[in-house]
This record gives structure tokens, sequence and C-alpha cells, in this order.
């Protein structure tokens, strides 16, 4: 029998964000999220599906944290909807915004939760995308005020902290290939997008270690791990641009005060236009607590001389893939977590997101049998396992998703929830057999394998 013990103290937990699963879009004072504004223009979204209602996990929260108990979670990662606490983005507060977050933690930890709070997971409030939303500079000062508001009123009840969610997706899908909210295809925004949210972030941790308050705090990064197809000298090469772009443009600046130089030269006509101050460097290093990675699969790329990044990305034939057609590979996360305990930091780790999407299917007898995304999970898990095993400093797994969600471009044509949700039938929930098997491993705190 082997057996994939977890530290003592690991934390075990599930994620969401606020667009995804909230709905109540227009409850209690919220304002508008440029995520609603990009959902109700027609042609965004498949099926032109909206986070309107979504999970209407806004009214049903108490339900959802019956059911991670239930589960055994210790610890739950989930996001504030800034449109909700500020709804033109500053200035006035929307109290009952507030009172629904305070009201979700207390939830939490009256049954020994503990939340892992995101402050920003893409829903800008409109009112600031019209004066130019990210790649005004004033934003960040903006995103300052509202961030150092949560510490205020929350910094009690929350023991750690990731004031950003993938900047990399927030930049580059919003505003270089329009998948995403804004929608815009311009490089020089997302480049100047991408620095003011790491600015915002240092600021974030800035204010935090100035408040004093208890706690942790950290970012939450979209990592891949990078293959060259094969080894000659141009696949290696294409391998280290895809890397920059994906990866390094953030890890650098965060944890060595400067962006790599090999982007900065295919990036040097934009970064000549893009507003960049002297002390920005010193602020987006300051120094994290922890970090977190969102793994999904890796990249395997070769060289393309015509393409601007100078690497196409391909699909290896051999492998599976889950129902985004991302290819399922483990050892990437295996690989992904020694290298960035080598390259950038002997800080903990947490994987603030790992997990699939299948086209579930809810029987007849009421039940949803996703093996796959069982598979999925326990190969994963035994790839964190072995890279504790050899020594990084992992501490915690979150699980995406809770819930089947909202899925940004692919709205609700994509389940990546251990919890099925019915949405045909008022958001019925139904545990899947992925949810019954994580509620077994964590019970064990690991895996046994007979
Ligand atoms: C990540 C996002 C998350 C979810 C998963 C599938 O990029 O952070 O909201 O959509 O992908």
């Amino acid at each position: 029998m082997t057996e994939f013990i977890f530290p003592e103290d690991f934390a075990w937990g599930a994620a969401t964000a606020s667009y995804q699963i909230e709905g109540a879009y227009q409850e209690d004072g919220k304002g508008e999220s440029i995520w609603d504004r990009f959902t109700h223009s027609r042609g965004n979204i498949v099926n032109n599906d909206t986070g309107d209602v979504a999970c209407d996990h806004y009214h049903r929260y108490r339900e959802d944290v019956v059911l991670m108990k239930e589960l055994g979670l210790n610890s739950y990662r989930f996001s504030i909807a800034w449109p909700r606490i500020l709804p033109d983005g500053k200035g006035r507060v929307e109290q009952k915004g507030l009172d629904f977050y305070k009201r979700l933690l207390d939830a939490l930890l009256e049954v020994e939760i503990k939340p892992l709070v995101t402050l920003y997971h893409w829903d800008l409030p409109q009112k600031l995308q019209e004066k130019g939303g990210w790649e005004n500079r004033d934003t960040v000062k903006y995103f300052n005020e509202y961030v150092q508001l949560m510490y205020r009123e929350l910094g009690d009840f929350v023991p750690r902290w990731v004031p950003h969610n993938e900047p990399f997706v927030v930049a580059f899908s919003g505003n270089f290939l329009a998948e995403h909210a804004p929608g815009y295809q311009d490089l020089g925004k997302a480049i100047q997008v991408a620095h003011n949210l790491l600015l915002s972030h240092g600021m974030a941790v800035k204010g935090f270690r100035e408040s004093g308050l208890n706690g942790e705090i950290g970012i939450t990064l979209d990592l891949n791990h990078v293959y060259a197809a094969s080894d000659s000298e141009s696949d290696r090469l294409a391998r280290n641009y895809c890397d920059a772009f994906n990866n390094r443009w953030f890890l650098d600046p965060i944890f060595k005060g400067k962006y790599p130089e090999i982007l900065m030269n295919l990036y040097q006509e934009e970064l000549n236009k893009i507003e960049i101050e002297d002390k920005d460097m010193d602020i987006i290093s300051q120094e994290i607590d922890f970090l977190g990675i969102n793994y999904y699969s890796r990249a395997v790329v070769s060289y393309d001389e015509d393409s601007f990044f100078k690497y196409k990305q391909l699909a290896p034939q051999k492998s599976e893939y889950t129902a985004m057609d991302w290819e399922i590979y483990p050892e990437g996360l295996y690989d992904l977590l020694k290298r960035l305990n080598r390259d950038y930091t002997s800080k903990p780790l947490y994987i603030t997101e790992n997990g699939a999407a299948f086209d579930d299917q809810l029987t007849e007898d009421g039940k949803v049998y996703d093996k796959n995304r069982i598979k999925y999970l326990e190969k994963h898990i035994k790839a964190a396992h072995k890279a504790i095993r050899d020594g990084v400093p992992l501490k915690g797994y979150y699980l995406w998703s809770l819930m089947d969600n909202f899925e940004w471009a692919y709205g609700y044509s994509k389940r990546f929830g251990i919890i099925y949700i019915d949405y045909e039938n008022k958001q019925r929930r139904i545990l899947k057999d992925s949810a019954r098997w994580y509620q077994e491993l964590i019970a064990q705190n690991g895996l046994k394998d007979l």
C-alpha cells in the first residue's frame, strides 16, 4: 500500500470567484462591473450567458457553507466584488455589500473554515473602466483605497489575503486577446495594464504591512510550465519566449524587481510609450508571505519565426485533454513547484486553483459519475505530494471549483465544480462523485493506494 499523506496543518480547500457564482448583479446597491457590461453585449460569451443569476450564491451562501462543512474543507477561497462595496469604484461605500461579506465570513468562521480572500477576481467597477480602467494609473490609487477599506472592515476575520488573481489573464486576455472584459486587442494597453496591476499588488502588500494586521498576504498567478518540443536551440528559445510571456513577466518583477530582458526587447516599442515610474519596481517587489499558483495544464512549444512571440503551442497527440482542450499533465505541476522553489522563493506555496472541466451528465438517479475528474484530481494531488516530499514548502490545495459556475467566455457550457449546479431547476446543488471522493481524501488527509 502506498500512502500520500499530507502535513498535519495542510489547507484543503475549494475556490470560487464573485462574478462566477454570486448572481444578484443589481441587488443591494451593487454597481455595474465590466463583466456585467461585457456579458450584456451579445456575441461575447457562448450562448450569450451572463452572470446575472449564476449559482445564486448571494442568496444561498448559507446552504453553500453547510456543503463546504459537509465536505470537510478547512479553508475556502472566494473573492469580493469591488462594485458591491464601492458601486462607483471609489467614494461612496455600500453598507449592504459590505454586510454580505461579513455574513459570509461569520458563517465560515462559525464552522471553522478559514477564509482565503481574493480582492480582485476581475469584476472592475464599470465606472472606472470609463476612465480607462486598469490602463489608467488612477485605478491603482482607487484599488488601494478599496483594499485599505477591506483591511479595516474585514482584517480581523481574514487570515490570508490575495489582492490579485491572475494578472496575466486580466492584462492579456482582456486587453490583447479580447476574450475577456473589457475586450481590447492592443498590446501596449495590455502591458500598461499588467504594470498597473503589479503596482497595485505591491501597494496592497505595503499597506497590509503598515496596517499592523495579523495574517498573511500573497498573490495568485496562473503559471504554466513550459516545455520545448525538441532539444533544438530554436525550440529552446521558443520555450524561453513563452515562459517569459506567461510566467516571468509577473514572477520576475515580484521576486527580482525587474522585467525579463528577453521580452523587454520584444516589447521595446510599447514600453517606450507606457508609464512606469522609477520607484515602481521597488513597490512591486515588496516581500510577500506566500505565492498562490493556479495550475491547469502545461505548454509545449516550438519555434515560429512568423509569430510575434516566436513560438507556437503544440497539442501532444498521445495526451488526454479536458473539456477545455487543456492537456492533462500532472508532472507539470511537480516541475513548476520545484522550479518556483528553486528559482524564485523559499516562501510557502499554495495551489490556489487546480481542477478540470468535463462534460458531466446528471443521470436519472440524480447522480453525477465524474470518474475523469477524480482521475485528474488524484494525479495532480499526487504530484503535489511528491513536491512536498522533495522539499517544496507547499501548504495548501484549493480545488477549482467548489461548484459549477459561469466560466467566463464559455458561460455555463463548461463545468468545473465538484458540486453540480442544476441551472434549470432553481440552481439545485448536487454532490458529484468527485465531491464524495474529495471528502474522503480530506478526512484521511491524503490518499491511500491499495
Ligand atoms: C482561472 C480563473 C478561474 C477559472 C479557472 C478555470 O483562470 O482564475 O476564475 O475560470 O481559470
